[in-house]
């Protein structure tokens, strides 16, 4: 069900409940983080594995201190206090009573307290942390409305806390204080150079890669439609697939011979900000619309571009 009653998340949620939460960057899977037996419930419900480790959300960096064991270096206080709420996950080591699910049992757990009205008070109201993934069946593109959750896990969540559409549109940075340097693990909504800019000191970036271990949920092909979806310069491509149903994805380029209908323009002032908030919604339709191929190219490698490509490319990985 659809709603926007905090108190109706709030029961389910006690009743260790499945329930889909709005934040800025996409809607979350979200279950109580202190009960096992819902968070297995999430993992079943995406067909997520379990060696994929799930982030914890909180309205306060007080609820933070209770989960992280030992100091918060300097550093994470500094964008802690820059940025919460809002789009940055931060890495750090857990305190034991964090599940073992929850980290797949890591020595460390994921956190961050998200911008969105709804789900902070719904956080204030709760005694126990909210263990969310993005509401996706594993491996497909994340949502930015409830009405995506509901078209693709609505039958598994008690309900749908609607917040509307998703002002970031992509999921929030990662960093990790667990290492001796910060580590980028996952490009966001935050441009690198900001972050460094506030932590007054420079981060390493992780490139994702396949299923080891030590990078947990980096994995190459994600975000991907069940259209064919590929990659490149979209005038040569467009040759290349000719006599094909084709749609074309770009930032702000037409191209002739292409019904408009299928052309799919994520900023026509290139505004970076405005093409993060609307690719997901647009890979979704347009592998709802089921062309024979899906043909895009990448933007600017600059601030939100860089998580926007490093999208396009899991989403093309074979
Ligand atoms: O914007 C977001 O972060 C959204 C909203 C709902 O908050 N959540 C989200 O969750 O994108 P999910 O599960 O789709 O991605 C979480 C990522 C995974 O790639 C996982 O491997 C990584 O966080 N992660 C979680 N705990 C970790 C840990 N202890 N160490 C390293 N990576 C971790
Ligand atoms: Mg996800």
């Amino acid at each position: 069900m659809i709603g926007s009653s905090v108190e109706v998340a709030k029961q389910h949620l006690i009743d260790g409940k499945l329930v889909a939460i709005p934040t800025e960057t996409v809607y979350g899977l979200a279950a109580n983080a202190l009960n096992p037996e819902a968070v297995s419930n999430i993992f079943k419900a995406k067909n997520r594995p379990s060696f994929d480790p799930l982030i914890l959300h909180v309205d306060s960096l007080e609820k933070v201190k209770e989960i992280v064991l030992g100091k918060i270096p300097e550093t994470a206080i500094k964008l802690a206090n820059a940025i919460w709420p809002g789009p940055l996950t931060m890495v750090l080591p857990r305190k034991p009573h964090i599940p073992d699910l929850v980290t797949s049992g890591l020595e460390t757990v994921a956190i961050r307290i998200p911008n969105h009205p709804l789900t902070l008070e719904l956080l204030s109201k709760l005694d126990f942390p909210l263990a969310a993934p993005s509401a996706n069946p594993f491996g497909y593109i994340s949502p930015t409305e409830a009405q995506h959750v509901e078209a693709q896990l609505g039958e598994k969540t008690a309900y749908i806390l609607d917040g509307g559409k998703c002002k970031v549109g992509l999921e929030s940075t990662i960093i990790s204080f667990a290492g001796e340097q910060p580590t980028v693990l996952r490009k966001g909504g935050l441009a690198i150079e900001e972050l460094e800019s506030l932590m007054g000191a420079k981060l390493a970036i992780r490139e994702h890669s396949s299923s080891r271990p030590d990078a947990p949920g980096m994995l190459h092909k994600h975000y991907s439609p069940k259209v064919p979806f590929e990659l490149g310069d979209i005038e040569s491509l467009l040759k290349e697939h000719k006599g094909k149903n084709i749609a074309t994805l770009s930032l702000s380029k037409t191209f002739k011979g292409i019904s408009s209908t299928l052309q799919f323009v994520l900023s026509e002032k290139e505004d970076l900000s405005e093409a993060a908030r609307n690719l997901f919604a647009y890979l979704r339709t347009l592998d709802q619309l089921q062309p024979d191929i899906i043909l895009a190219e990448l933007v600017p490698e600059e601030g939100l571009g860089r998580a926007i490509n490093d999208r396009l490319r899991r989403a093309a990985a074979k």
